[in-house]
């Protein structure tokens, strides 16, 4: 059954809003940042309103309130992942998750599982977002150990061909992307995690791109951590999650020290309490993690697989008609084979910020640039693209005005006549 995208737009009021002199607007950045229905607005300020406290500290009826509401957040992004709760580490983004975790290993006392030390290897891809690139080379550059990649294949998927040599004896992490935030690819993970195990490596996978999109269980990924943010799942910013297994969080040292993450403390040493406390120092982001819960309800409910399938019908659309423009080029791979909702392209003649700037004075919005994914633009050739991000919300009329805009623009730029 296809979505009732007519009633879910309902739910979404920024969607209802003309921008640019009004014109209808048309949001396709959702790989950006997703925009949030009134069930997150309501339930962020309700807390505010009604619930507020520190949790877990106080023990007045207000802070049982606000423990037992983040609680219950941490409970149902456990659902959401088919996951533990205590294996739910609260952020406040991905990119804060990927950098707590390479932290912590970078903490880790030798003889700990997680001790890096020089001659050892960290693998990532060479699509990887920035977030998930950084990190792993400091953490590199801080250790001694060595970074080596994959690359990427002609039609913008991982080339695993030398998997055995990149991933080898001497590997302790891989950290890939599950789905590119610039090509859409969706990375075939049994491959990567069967040989990190192999070889005793933990494996991390940035989320980011399909845990909004699609429906994930972490044990059927075989992964050991996953990240995502709360923005692009419909929730609000300034909330990320980090799971990880919970053998493993048991063994890996915290990051960031402070309180209410400590089991005892005296003037000159502390012991740590049980994940995911160990991992969350300081009053967390509440509000923010029950906004999270209403955007990964709202989600639940409409169905992340009905969700995947109205957005490959949107990508089938974007494809077949930027196929049939002259002059354009799409980035990744153009069958909807392993991909997600997310197409990026450029048009001859037409550097990708001045389409950009085009479309938007339609009322359009998408993204342009490197998308935080320096290495893999200078893999494909180029400086920046523009990239068109679909969700739930998305119209097929979109994707035609889209269409229409940039035969509009290459008129307007006398790239075609
Ligand atoms: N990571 C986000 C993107 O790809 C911001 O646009």
């Amino acid at each position: 059954m296809t979505l009732n995208v007519i009633e879910i737009r309902k739910d979404f009021p920024i969607l209802q809003k003309t921008v640019r002199g009004g014109k209808q607007l048309v949001y396709l950045d959702s790989g950006a940042t997703s925009q949030k229905p009134n069930q997150v607005i309501e339930a962020e300020s309700n807390f505010y309103r009604l619930h507020n406290a520190a949790a877990h500290r106080g023990a007045h009826q207000l802070a049982e309130e606000a423990t037992d509401a983040f609680e219950g957040a941490r409970r149902s992004v456990a659902s959401f992942l088919v996951a533990q709760e205590e294996e739910i580490i609260f952020t406040k983004s991905a990119t804060e998750s990927i950098n707590l975790l390479a932290y912590s290993m970078g903490n880790a006392p030798e003889g700990n599982r997680f001790a890096i030390k020089p001659g050892d290897r960290i693998v990532v891809s060479e699509m990887e977002h920035h977030a998930n690139l950084i990190p792993w080379q400091e953490l590199a550059k801080r250790t001694g150990a060595e970074l080596s990649w994959f690359s990427i294949d002609d039609e913008g998927r991982l080339d695993l061909s030398k998997i055995e040599q990149i991933i080898d004896t001497k590997t302790k992490v891989v950290a890939v992307t599950h789905q590119s935030n610039v090509l859409g690819t969706i990375n075939p993970l049994r491959s990567i995690t069967t040989r990190a195990h192999e070889v005793g490596a933990v494996v991390v996978l940035d989320a980011c791109q399909s845990a909004p999109h699609l429906p994930l269980n972490v044990a059927e990924l075989d992964v050991d951590f996953l990240a995502f943010s709360g923005h692009k799942a419909l929730g609000p910013t300034g909330i990320g999650v980090l799971w990880g297994r919970a053998e493993l969080l048991d063994e890996l040292p915290p990051f960031l020290f402070g309180g209410s993450m400590i089991e005892t403390v005296t003037m000159t040493d502390s012991t740590w309490a049980k994940a995911p406390r160990k991992f969350e120092a300081g009053v967390p982001n509440m509000a923010q993690a029950v906004g999270l819960q209403a955007g990964l309800e709202y989600l639940q409910r409409i169905g992340l697989s009905k969700i995947h399938d109205h957005e490959m019908l949107l990508t089938e659309r974007l494809i077949n008609g930027l196929s049939a423009i002259e002059d354009v080029q799409i980035f990744g791979p153009k069958t909807l084979n392993s991909r997600g909702g997310v197409i990026s392209f450029s048009v001859s003649g037409i550097h990708p910020h001045d389409l950009g700037q085009f479309l938007d004075n339609q009322g359009i919005a998408v993204r342009t640039g490197h998308h935080c994914a320096w290495p893999l633009n200078k893999a494909l050739g180029v400086q920046s693209t523009t990239r068109a991000s679909f969700y739930l919300y998305n119209l097929e009329s979109e994707i035609d005005v889209l269409l229409e805009e940039i035969g509009s623009a290459q008129r307007y730029f006398g790239t075609k006549k």
